[in-house]
């Protein structure tokens, strides 16, 4: 099932998600409407408290469902490191139309559960690498302009506002 994508503005995305304490069949319909709903947006990551969930669960697929069973699913995701930097442009399903550079590292080794409840490990470079630390920073209530320089972000707030104003956020 398609869920509604909150946006930004609404708290369930600045406060830090609770850990699933066990993987169960209602962990695996969040998983699956979580796909559902990134895949529709369309977007390459999505993360639980992104559809007002604040549980640590994220979905990504970098190629946004273009190739088959890419599908990464991580259930208490935990960095296990990170090195390296990289610059490039980014945005978020919970600020439309607002994107910016921001940097990161350039590779992250992350360690958590899959839908069976199963360890895994995700070593991703580039843009997974990037997708694993943005939805990472969902699950700590982080969005990505919490991560610019001030006059940038400023900058996106201040448009954010004015739809808010508008009432076309
Ligand atoms: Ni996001």
């Amino acid at each position: 099932m398609i869920r509604p994508i909150v946006k930004y503005g609404d708290p369930v995305l600045t406060r830090p998600a609770a850990s699933v304490t066990e993987v169960t069949d209602e962990t695996r319909r969040l998983i699956d409407d979580m796909i559902e709903t990134m895949y529709a947006a369309p977007g390459i990551g999505l993360a639980a408290p992104q559809i007002g969930v604040a549980l640590r669960v994220c979905v990504i697929d970098i190629t946004g469902g273009r190739r088959g069973g890419e599908v990464i699913t991580l259930v208490n995701p935990e960095f296990v490191e990170r090195t390296g930097m990289q610059l490039e442009e980014e945005g978020c399903l919970s600020l439309p139309g607002h994107n910016a550079t921001v940097a990161r590292p350039e590779r992250a080794v992350v360690r958590g559960l899959d839908r069976n409840g199963l360890e895994i490990t995700i070593d991703g470079t580039g843009l997974l690498a990037r997708a694993l630390q943005h939805e990472l920073d969902h699950l700590d209530g982080t969005l990505f302009v919490n991560r610019l320089r001030g006059l940038t972000r400023d900058l996106i707030l201040r448009k954010v506002r004015k739809q808010q104003r508008a009432g076309t956020w």
